[in-house]
């Protein structure tokens, strides 16, 4: 590379992320093929459209390409005429999938955009109690153009009470409900989902960015069977390029424009993509989405994925061991949640009184990368909330097993009661 600085800093970055033990929830480390298939020529190419339908010329390689993303998407969860390897035919040929949104966010608007007219309610769950700022939060245009119903955890479990979200679905009549979450670690019951969307007359959008890695490596229940749409980044436990898939139930249909015609929501949300939302999809990004799917469909995968959450379930019990409150007693996923304030009072063990971001701060010093994060009823202000976030995609993906988790733990628990 001739610009030296960008280099240099490229690098620098490369070192870093090196050096850190990463416990970013969110983060993960792509192979080389994925990095490799970013930088290439498909950079260079503009292909406004879909498919056989595009508005510039010379794309017969990039249709290729985007065909093959999007018959990797549909084999990789089962969803596949053809499924090659696959064990669930459950939801064979059922479903479509959009590989062009460029990232989480905009997938999820252009769900909105596609399916609820402005002003509609969205179900989410609140920020603070663990749901993304698209799922309708105030500052996200989720909130600006249509109004969050928001929904929570309960105060004693700090689990989803399915009770109370069926009661305040029937009472709202939200136009989407959405099952999925930025910081709740544990399963969901995606049956009940559906039972409380058909209740109230809602579409169920389950936003499986977090735990789309461990659905693929079957270590977390899939939404496939109970959705009628399905989002998720590709760049979590997923382990491919920033990137997102849009996956839609052929044959839902909802009335839609002036004269209230019943239309396919897959067509909807194509067309909420582009034109609605985006010009020239980003085809390096699509190819390299492809290529982690290909790796996400492997037999190594589906290893990785179960240590992912071995090991989360032994830094959560080794933290636990050593005082620190656990949200919600423990984690069936890659993702942790600790409450590090625990009311301002330090307990026998000596943990707690810690504040989110002093805890992040401390740690980062030391080398290991968390982020701070609101627990459910967090007394404290966002800036600096009463908890941390930790995850173990990025490290399992560096072979780290259990006994290098009961160290990372032995690490966490010394730096944040300082000694
Ligand atoms: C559940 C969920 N949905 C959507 C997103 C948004 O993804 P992006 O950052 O790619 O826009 C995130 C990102 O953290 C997320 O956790």
């Amino acid at each position: 590379m001739k610009d030296i600085q960008i280099k240099k800093l490229i690098e620098a970055e490369k070192n870093r992320q090196k050096k850190v033990i990463n416990l970013i929830a969110s983060e993960n480390y792509v192979s080389k093929d994925v990095l490799e298939a970013l930088g290439t020529e498909l950079t260079n190419k503009y292909a406004e459209g879909y498919p056989a339908k595009r508005y510039y010329g010379g794309n017969e390689i990039i249709d290729e390409i985007e065909i093959l993303c999007q018959t990797r998407a549909l084999e990789l969860f089962d969803l596949a005429e053809k499924s090659k390897g696959s064990q669930d035919r459950s939801q064979a040929g059922k479903w479509s999938v959009n590989v062009q949104a460029l990232s989480g966010s905009p997938a999820n608007v252009a769900v909105y955009l596609a399916v609820l007219p402005q002003g509609g309610k969205i179900m989410g769950m609140s920020l603070d109690h663990g749901g993304h700022l698209t799922h309708g939060h105030k500052v996200s245009i989720t909130g600006k153009v249509w109004k969050q119903v928001p929904y929570g955890v309960d105060k004693n479990t700090e689990m989803i009470n399915y009770e109370e979200l069926m009661a305040k679905a029937i009472a709202e009549k939200p136009g989407v409900i959405v099952a999925g979450f930025t910081a709740y670690p544990r399963v969901v019951d995606f049956k009940k989902f559906r039972e409380i969307a058909d209740a109230s007359g809602a579409l169920l959008m389950v936003d499986m960015s977090h735990f789309a890695g461990l659905v693929a490596g079957k270590e977390y229940p899939s939404p496939f069977e109970y959705a009628d749409i399905v989002t998720t980044t590709t760049h979590k436990t997923l382990r491919g390029p920033r990137s997102a898939l849009i996956f839609t139930k052929k044959g839902v249909t909802i009335a839609s424009g002036e004269k209230g015609e019943k239309k396919e929501i897959s067509s909807l949300v194509d067309k909420a993509v582009f034109p609605g939302m985006q010009g020239g999809p980003h085809m390096n990004q699509i190819a390299g989405v492809a290529v982690a799917l290909k790796e996400a469909k492997s037999a190594d995968f589906k290893k990785y994925a179960k240590q992912v959450k071995k090991n989360a379930k032994v830094l959560a019990e080794e933290l636990a061991k050593r005082g620190w409150r656990i949200i919600s007693g423990g984690t069936d996923s890659h993702l942790i949640l600790i409450d590090t304030w625990m009311e301002g009072k330090k307990n026998e063990k000596g943990a707690g009184a810690v504040a989110g971001k002093s805890a992040s701060d401390k740690l980062e010093k030391a080398g290991i990368i968390v982020n701070k994060n609101a627990i459910p009823f967090d007394t404290r202000p966002p800036v600096d909330p009463s908890g941390i976030r930790l995850g173990t995609a990025a490290e399992t993906t560096h072979v780290k097993k259990e006994k290098d988790f009961v160290k990372i733990a032995e690490r966490i628990d010394k730096i944040l009661k300082g000694e």
